[in-house]
């Protein structure tokens, strides 16, 4: 049974070997945090984004009790006056807690938030040994001899038998990277019969001694942390000093919130309406990790949807649920789906509420997608800095006032991670063991067109059956390789329908038709290829 470790390297493997990600700048040894799209993942992001854009901009369902709404597109620049970044609170907020190793020969950083202490104990009941441990990390602070005469107080089954600093998201997946193998057996037995991991979330500023949270990577000793904005900056113009100082966005949404006057204005819109964009935002993030999933350069797609502040709870659970359905209706199987509301304590400070759709990675459940009542936060800090009026006039209420605002921000790279991870599918009994089972919508090429050999005048049947397909979906043709070879390579592209033309197509006409999923042929038709395609991809 492979681990999820496993699964994600297969995923990793095949993505590279069939151009659907590749590292950015790999000849030069590659970037951390950077990733190129190959020509299947090209496609496979863009009918990502044609599907976000269609149903939520172009043709999104009625609202609540059947409210009809507008959608209205932008497409900002990256690079906006940086008194943008200060009204939203980016330049004085956006900040993770960094921390490095001091070994000269590593040198890691980490974000401080994301290591974790895992400490095993002999026995399962260990309630009444946390408070002294919890006492200990903070008299550690201060003085580690007294922290550990304290430990050392503790019943020796108390005493954790094994400790290690992970870096992972959650305590949980700290928990789950626990390297078996280098316990001793007398731990690991008593381990295994007896699971009881307590694990600390390391709280800002570390505390520098006991508990030892060292270096994940080579044991070395930890700096404490220090806060690190995420923006990247550059210069524009040719001076470069503080005053032409500017930021890559670090998200779509501000490009929006400035230009909502200029869109009520420019467009018909009428409260409640929405503004849409996709593009690129970029992170200095400090730790890049799990594959294309925290990047430092990645795309958003978001929509700020602007509404009376007395509808904003009726429009938020309309977004909520709708943005959760889009992505079961596009393929990922909804016990892999969460929809979590966030907690009271979890909210940033300008949301009344919150939820994310995390999506369960073979590196645990992750955020896809956040929906937030941002509610008129971020159209007040604007007025405030800019001094321009970003309130609106209803005239069916007879009312000015600054709007709330419902936001579905989404990862457009997270989005292609996990359509890619829900369609790998591994089945050792079929030829070619490995396929992806992409939703049709969005299969990067739906249909492939073979003779099935290059000769005896096959090719010339094929040929005009593939151009014909191509006028209508994307298609590729192909006469080298065995068949079993060619069809393999089009399972790992996710292609649907292969159609092969062989010799009993010179007789009558008839060609066959393979499933990418059970492997399955019939015949058909050569002239109903494309009526075939359109009753099986419903497009
Ligand atoms: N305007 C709100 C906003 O930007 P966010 O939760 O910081 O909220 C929204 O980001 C989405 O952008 C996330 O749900 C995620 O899908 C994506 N995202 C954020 N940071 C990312 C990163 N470093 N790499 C890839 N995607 C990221």
């Amino acid at each position: 049974m492979p681990t999820q470790a496993d699964v994600m390297e297969k995923i990793v493997a095949l993505c590279r070997r069939r151009g659907f990600i590749f590292g950015s700048s790999e000849i030069y040894g590659g970037i951390g945090g950077f990733w190129d799209y190959g020509p299947l993942g090209t496609e496979l992001k863009r009918n990502i984004k044609d599907a976000w854009w269609n149903d939520c901009v172009r043709n999104p369902p009625p609202g609540p009790n059947g409210i009809e709404y507008q959608m209205v597109g932008v497409d900002c620049s990256i690079i906006m006056n940086p008194k943008v970044w200060e009204a939203s609170g980016h330049v004085g907020g956006f900040k993770d807690p960094m921390i490095s190793c001091r070994q000269e020969r590593c040198k890691k950083l980490f974000r401080a938030d994301k290591l974790f202490i895992i400490g095993f104990y002999d026995q399962a009941d260990i309630d009444d040994a946390e408070p002294v441990i919890e006492e200990a990390q903070g008299i550690a602070t201060r003085d580690r001899q007294e922290a550990n005469t304290l430990i050392q107080s503790l019943p020796h089954s108390h005493i954790p038998r094994f400790m290690k600093t992970l870096e992972a998201d959650t305590p949980e997946d700290a928990v789950s990277q626990v390297p078996f193998d280098s316990l001793s057996h007398s731990v690991r037995r008593q381990f295994r019969g007896n699971p009881c991991p307590a694990c600390w979330r390391l709280d800002r500023p570390l505390p520098p001694s006991w508990p030892p949270a060292r270096c994940p990577i080579c044991g070395g000793e930890l700096t404490e942390a220090r806060a690190f904005n995420l923006m990247f900056e550059t210069h524009a113009g040719a001076l470069q000093d503080s005053s032409s100082k500017v930021y890559l966005r670090p998200e779509t949404a501000q490009g929006i919130f400035v230009n909502f006057p200029n869109v009520v204005k420019t467009s018909r819109v009428r409260l409640p309406f929405g503004i849409a964009q996709i593009g690129k935002a970029f992170r200095n993030e400090i730790n890049p990790r799990n594959y294309t999933f925290r990047s430092r350069e990645f795309e958003q797609y978001e929509i700020e949807f602007f509404c009376h502040p007395s509808e904003a709870a009726m429009w938020y659970e309309y977004w909520r649920d709708l943005r959760h359905k889009w992505y079961v209706d596009l393929g990922l199987r909804s016990d892999k789906l969460r929809l979590r509301d966030h907690e009271a304590n979890e909210l940033a400070h300008y949301a009344e509420s919150c939820a994310d759709v995390e999506y369960d990675f073979p590196f645990g459940l992750s955020e896809l997608e956040g929906i937030a009542n941002r509610t008129d936060f971020d159209l007040k800090a604007h007025i405030e800095k800019s001094g321009k009026d970003l309130s609106y006039f209803d005239d069916q209420r007879k009312e000015r006032y600054v709007p709330y605002v419902i936001e579905p921000s989404g990862g457009v790279d997270r989005s292609v991670l996990a359509f890619i991870t829900e369609a790998y599918t591994m089945d050792e009994d079929r030829a070619s063991p490995e396929f992806m089972n992409f939703h049709p919508r969005l299969a990067p090429i739906k249909a492939a067109v073979f003779p099935l050999v290059a000769k005896d005048g096959l090719p010339e049947i094929a040929e005009p059956v593939y151009r014909e397909i191509k006028k209508h979906v994307p298609c590729q043709y192909e006469a080298k390789q065995s068949i079993g070879k060619r069809y393999a390579r089009m399972d790992e592209a996710g292609t649907p329908f292969c159609f092969t033309v062989d010799g009993q197509t010179k007789e009558d006409d008839t060609l066959t038709v393979r499933d990418r999923n059970d492997a399955s042929q019939i015949r058909i038709d050569k002239s109903r290829c494309v009526e075939y395609l359109r009753d099986r991809l419903g497009l």
